[in-house]
């Protein structure tokens, strides 16, 4: 009974090579819809794919230097960090401290949230910096990794257009968030000027193109995952009334978690209909949702709690799985370690099972977990190659390096190497050697990255651009 139950999960979450050509396909169109639709407006009229113009206009060319601030709101920690521009050419110093983004805040008041981050600021800076000294320092430049759709009508501000990654923070959607950090900025008389707001897939692309200029996207697979990429103004029409020379390249934040949110090709099952349903936002980032960190061990969990109260097999059979029906309580940290568990008894997900959820498991029940875990593992990792290779289809790029970042890139067990898979099936390639494009582990692009745009901007406002 229970293999029969695996056949049925390998079905429903088995993408194989037609369906991702489709799904690729699609998203091609996609990605053009999006540059069209209206800008300052925050319904977004030429589908759902946002594709966010960023006015990030071209590459660093490794001269960039002095200090600057970065400010990391990412998916599971809040950073900041001091970044020395070197005069050798992409050489750079940096310090960091991290701080914990506690949960409350994800789902608490916008006055709370810029309080806390405007207080990890000042500790960093205190701690960093002697009182003296900072009396006599003019104001730092910050980059603000603020890694959230928002429509941006110059690079140092930012319309929120919607939270996502399970955030659910009232009274900041659509507002601009600039002023709002700046406030609590300024209560603290702290010596920060807010330069650049960036998102976390444009830092990625800036900072990889620094060391390596075959570098032409960046993606995060991490709590929440997109890409962004290098467009000529001339070809999106959304930005045309700013009369920008066509040949001028602009980073576009395609924000494509929220690739097809009308749900016309992407092979739902029932348990991401569900995950959908009781998100803070149903019916956003629909691609996001069945791919990214934050799903992955809800996802699983949905799964065991179903085999166990409605399917003829029942898992865990007579055993009390009240901690396992806390949705969210798994990330995607207990999925990669059953994917890693060495052992051929399995015996460290047993053990897992037992410490973190109070359930004792069978041979049977651990080899289900095992293959659900792989099941959702491999499915994250080929539909997310889908993006990647929309982008090189639309822009035509045969050969390319792409620069990665995130929890699920950098730590998921076989992601890098199931994405590689699906990539040849999508692009059609033959086993070589090398692939003509490769997803490689990108430089710290909320770092280094948001510094690189920051320079590039004062840059731009010293040339009078
Ligand atoms: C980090 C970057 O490395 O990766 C962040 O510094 C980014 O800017 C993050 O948002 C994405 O990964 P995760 O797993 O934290 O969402
Ligand atoms: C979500 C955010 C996006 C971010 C991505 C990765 O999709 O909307 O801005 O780049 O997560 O962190």
């Amino acid at each position: 009974d229970l293999l029969e139950q695996i056949k049925y999960l390998e079905k429903i979450f088995t993408v194989d090579q037609a369906k991702l050509k489709e799904v690729t396909n699609h998203f091609v169109k996609e990605l053009e819809k999006g540059k069209s639709s209206v800008l300052l407006r925050l319904s977004v009229e030429g589908g759902s794919i946002p594709m966010n113009p960023t006015w990030v206009m071209g590459f660093p060319d490794g001269h960039e230097t002095g200090t600057f601030l970065a400010l990391d709101m990412g998916g599971t920690n809040l950073r900041v960090c001091e970044i020395i521009l070197l005069e050798e050419k992409g050489e750079f110093d940096i310090i960091q401290s991290k701080y914990r983004m506690p949960e409350e805040l994800k789902t608490g008041d916008s006055d709370e949230l810029w309080e806390y981050i405007a207080d990890c600021i000042q500790q960093f800076i205190e701690y960093h910096h002697e009182v003296e000294d900072l009396e006599k320092l003019d104001k730092i430049p910050l980059g603000f990794t603020f890694s959230f759709p928002a429509t941006q009508n110059y690079i140092d501000n930012g319309v929120l257009q919607r939270w996502t990654k399970g955030f659910d923070i009232s009274g900041v959607e659509g507002k601009d968030v600039a002023p709002l950090f700046e406030a609590a900025l300024a209560k603290r008389k702290l010596p920060i000027r807010l330069s650049a707001l960036i998102n976390d897939t444009t830092g990625t692309l800036i900072a990889s193109a620094y060391t390596d200029d075959t570098m032409r996207i960046g993606c995060i697979f991490g709590t929440g995952c997109n890409a962004a990429y290098m467009e000529n103004c001339g070809s999106v029409p959304k930005i045309a009334s700013y009369n920008l020379p066509p040949e001028m390249p602009i980073a576009i934040n395609c924000e494509y978690g929220a690739f097809d949110n009308e749900h016309l090709v992407l092979p739902r099952t029932p348990y991401d209909v569900i995950v959908d349903n009781d998100s803070p936002r149903p019916g956003q980032q629909a691609f996001e949702k069945m791919i990214a960190g934050l799903y992955l061990g809800e996802l699983f969990r949905l799964v065991l709690v179903d085999l166990h109260d409605n399917k003829s097999c029942k898992v865990f059979q007579g055993q009390d799985i009240s901690r396992l029906r806390k949705a969210y309580t798994l990330d995607s940290s207990f999925l990669s370690m059953i994917e890693e568990d060495p052992f051929e008894n399995l015996s460290e997900t047993g053990d897992l099972f037992r410490k973190e959820l109070g359930i004792r498991t069978n041979k049977p029940e651990l080899e289900l977990c095992r293959r659900l875990a792989e099941l959702i593992g491999t499915r994250a990792a080929r539909l997310s190659a889908c993006g990647v290779a929309a982008i090189c289809k639309k822009k035509n790029i045969e050969t390319c390096h792409v620069g990665a970042d995130g929890s699920v890139f950098n730590k998921y067990p076989h992601f890098k190497a199931r994405g590689a898979v699906a990539l040849r099936e999508i692009l059609d390639w033959k086993k070589a050697e090398m692939d003509p494009i490769s997803i490689l582990a990108a430089e710290d692009g909320s770092g280094v990255g948001a510094a690189l745009i920051a320079a590039l901007t004062i840059k731009r406002v010293k040339a009078g651009n």
